[in-house]
């Protein structure tokens, strides 16, 4: 035996902007139906944030909510992870700008990209530091404001996508209890599926960047696809072997939400009822990092996460990345 420390999410929070961009909305702007958008992904309408409003905006919500359920006040955080595809800017990370709006002077603070991936990752990178002793409050935020990297005119990618926040507070729990499990995974010769081109140091954002439309999303929508549908069954198979319980044990099942057809996919893989598993998808699109915190949140508010229950986490995103975990909450 190991002398590590168990490590669970004491709270979660999560933020999602007042603003509904629903598909009839989208069928004014584009060539598209309220129809194609729903049967193909099941998304019905996403939140867009305001003008001027950035992903620490929608995190520090999220956060301040997780650390209220859990009794913890900013000042007794020691580490802010971020996973986030779209931070406010390149360097300060958006964990510090977080760490800063939260008042939380005694964490150190980081972002992590790991695309859509990122916010499970960190959840794995949180959960070492508790293990280990090093620390006891771990935050967790999961936050991305696609709309901001989306073109507006391209209709095989700005369907999809919404903005969004989630947080969970990462502390010691009993033993038995808490992070059962972690599987990562990467494949980076798939990165080329999934990217977006522009203002990094290979093609530095300058006229002609932002003439090719180098800052947006481009997406070979097929091709992540497929990629999900199987990973999706290979990483929630893994986290749960891992974990030494079988799938019948799961009660509850919170995919990342990128369209209704890839979670029904994997879960008829997985032989798992559609009952077990947790969907929102249809109310924001997908929102990245959010997506899997603001689904964990959802779920315990209306009742589909209770103590003592089972549940697997399991994300995929650009990288290309992948990351489950078997929870006992
Ligand atoms: O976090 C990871 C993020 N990415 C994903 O999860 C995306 C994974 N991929 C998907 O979800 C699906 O591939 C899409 C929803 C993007 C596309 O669904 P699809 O069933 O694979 O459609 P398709 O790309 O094969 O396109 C079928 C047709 C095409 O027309 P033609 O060439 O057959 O005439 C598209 O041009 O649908 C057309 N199309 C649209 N039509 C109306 C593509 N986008 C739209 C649209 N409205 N928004």
């Amino acid at each position: 035996m190991n002398n590590l420390r168990s490590v669970g999410i004491a709270s979660v929070g999560a933020y999602t902007p007042a603003k509904r961009l629903t598909n009839f909305d989208l069928e004014k702007m584009i060539d598209t139906s309220d129809e194609w958008i729903r049967t193909r992904t099941g998304i019905k309408e996403r939140r867009i944030v305001e003008n001027g409003v950035c992903t620490s905006d929608m995190g520090v919500i999220a956060a301040r909510m997780a650390l209220e359920r859990a009794g913890v006040s900013p000042d007794e955080v020691d580490l802010i992870i971020t996973g986030t595809a779209t931070p406010d800017m390149f360097f300060p990370s958006t964990g510090c700008i977080i760490q800063d709006k939260l008042g939380a002077s005694k964490a150190a603070a980081f972002d992590l990209e790991a695309g859509c991936t990122g916010f499970v990752y960190s959840i794995a990178v949180g959960a070492q530091f508790v293990q280990t002793g090093l620390y006891k409050n771990v935050l967790v935020v999961g936050s991305d404001t696609l709309s901001k990297v989306t073109d507006w005119t391209d209709r095989n990618t700005c369907v999809l996508f919404g903005d969004g926040a989630g947080a969970v507070l990462l502390k010691p729990v009993p033993e038995g209890t808490g992070i059962l499990s972690l599987y990562l995974g990467a494949d980076g010769s798939g990165g080329e599926l999934l990217k977006i081109p522009g203002g990094g140091s290979k093609h530095p954002a300058n006229k002609e960047s932002v003439e090719k439309k180098q800052h947006y999303i481009k997406m070979a929508g097929n091709e992540v696809f497929k990629f999900a549908t199987r990973i999706m069954e290979v990483a929630a198979l893994e986290a749960i072997k891992r974990s030494g319980l079988t799938v019948e044990d799961v009660s509850c099942f919170i995919p990342h939400q990128a369209n209704v057809r890839i979670i029904e996919a994997a879960a008829k893989r997985l032989r798992i009822p559609m009952d077990k598993v947790f969907v929102n998808v249809s109310n924001y699109g997908n929102t990245s990092n959010g997506s899997i915190p603001i689904a964990l949140f959802e779920a315990q508010e209306q009742g589909r996460i209770k103590k003592g229950d089972a549940i697997v986490i399991v994300a995929f995103g650009a990288g290309l990345t992948w990351a489950s975990s078997v929870i006992r909450w």
